[in-house]
């Protein structure tokens, strides 16, 4: 990992940090917010971590004020947030006193200068929906006009959904996530409707005249013999970048989606978008093996292995590989040539330490520094990067793994809910004020 030599960020980089509604704004009775997947996943038994649940999380919607003077502090110039459809529009019906959080949160984001970044759909769906159906795209539109209508004069970048293929392929594939369908014909299914639901949105979006509109999609370089990697990169990354980006399914995945599902795979209105979001935690290491069950994310994948990581992994078990980032942003710029790109998510849990009010979270400094450099080398090489949003602002909810991993800046402590900037959240003001790492 190069962890030396300086590394100046073009003029006006956009340094930032990301979170989601569910993992942190806790309040989930309030002010008439209605349930989502999420609400109802997660109070099942045995689905989440030690039955961790949602309905306290940070307290940000109590705390937004606090989080936004650390974001300050931090020099942020960007946050991205999410907004909690069934805040909304709980059981289909507006309820304004749900909008009006966001309404404070933008305000108070604009008030200390950070741009808001707004992504409509953060995997918290209500619960009286489903993306096995195909009217929910549908719905999708009319929420995301009820958003953009209330908020569109001040938040200029928005973002349709974030990582289809999770929503998608975990949870209605293995059943991992909310709402915990394993059928990978429901996988395919919902992955259609939500890559409808993404051009619909956009179609609204543009009506209403928004500034920006971008998907963010969870990239994965896979790594391998093409026999194993073709199909993988096919399910995991080209089922998302090509409707999104070229309007239609490649062929390969068109096929392959064909043995499952029963789908209209041309109902796609092809909608560009103005700059591409790409959340990078790590590769795939695959090979050939014909004991091999398949993994269920990926339906069809029997015969394919998964190897391994190199190296010390995070405690997500992902392999820690900067060079990753830098082949995935150059593989962009190389085979979709003209979408600008923005890093969405990045970061990494660690098993942070408290010890004399402080957490010294090096690894997560060492995890950041070598990913911002590998953005940098290719950058150099022409990759149209525009900007980072680190993951995560705040220790939070990570879904099924519940509280126990954290991805914070800011340390939680999940008992008190006070907030403590980590060794990295300093670390990351100077990089920020450097607009690059000496
Ligand atoms: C991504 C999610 C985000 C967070 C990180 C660790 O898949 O978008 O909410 O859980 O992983």
């Amino acid at each position: 990992m190069p962890t030396s030599g300086i590394a100046d960020f073009p003029q006006g980089f956009v340094w930032g940090a990301a979170t989601a509604s569910y993992q942190i704004e806790g309040a989930v009775r309030e002010d008439g917010r209605g349930p989502s997947i999420w609400d109802v996943f997660s109070h099942t038994p045995g689905k989440v971590a030690d039955g961790h649940t949602g309905d306290v999380a940070c307290d940000h919607y109590h705390r937004y004020r606090e989080d936004v003077a650390i974001m300050e502090d931090l020099g942020l110039h960007a946050y991205r947030f999410s907004v909690s459809w069934p805040r909304v529009l709980p059981g289909g019906t507006f309820n304004a006193a749900g909008l009006d959080f966001y309404d404070r949160l933008v305000d108070e984001l604009l008030a200390r200068r950070i741009s808001p970044i707004a992504t409509l759909y953060h995997w918290d769906l209500p619960a009286e929906l489903d993306w096995r159906n195909p009217d929910t795209a549908a719905k999708f539109a009319d929420y995301t006009e009820i958003v953009h209508h209330r908020l569109g004069d001040r938040v200029a970048t928005w973002t349709t959904l974030n990582e289809p293929w999770v929503s998608a392929f975990v949870g209605y594939g293995s059943g991992r996530h909310a709402p915990g369908v394993s059928d990978p014909a429901a996988a395919f299914t919902a992955a259609h409707h939500l890559l409808r639901a993404h051009a619909l949105g956009t179609q609204v979006l543009r009506a209403g005249g928004a500034g920006e509109v971008s998907v963010t999609l969870n990239l994965l370089p896979t790594v391998g013999d093409p026999e194993v990697t073709t199909l993988i990169d096919g399910l995991a990354n080209r089922l998302f970048l090509d409707p999104v980006l070229r309007g239609t399914y490649p062929d390969d995945v068109r096929a392959h989606i064909a043995k499952f599902a029963d789908l209209d795979m041309d109902d796609l209105p092809f909608e560009p978008i103005d700059v591409l979001g790409v959340n990078y935690y790590t590769i795939a290491r695959l090979a050939a093996d014909p004991a091999s069950p398949g993994h269920e994310e990926y339906p069809g994948s029997e015969g394919i292995a998964w190897l391994p990581p190199h190296g010390v992994p995070t405690e997500m078990g992902w392999e820690v590989i900067p060079s990753g980032l830098e082949q995935l942003l150059l593989r962009l710029s190389r085979d979709y040539p003209g979408t600008p790109l923005m890093i969405t998510e990045n970061g990494a849990a660690y098993d942070d330490v408290v010890k004399d009010g402080r957490v010294a979270d090096t690894d997560r400094i060492a995890f950041l520094d070598g990913h911002f450099r590998a953005a940098h080398n290719a950058i150099q090489q022409g990759a149209d990067l525009r900007g980072y949003l680190v993951w995560s602002l705040l220790d939070n909810f990570e879904w099924a793994r519940g509280y126990h991993k954290r991805f914070g800046l800011v340390r939680v402590d999940y008992e008190s809910l006070e907030r403590l900037p980590k060794d990295s959240a300093h670390w990351y003001r100077e990089v920020i004020a450097r607009n690059g790492l000496d």
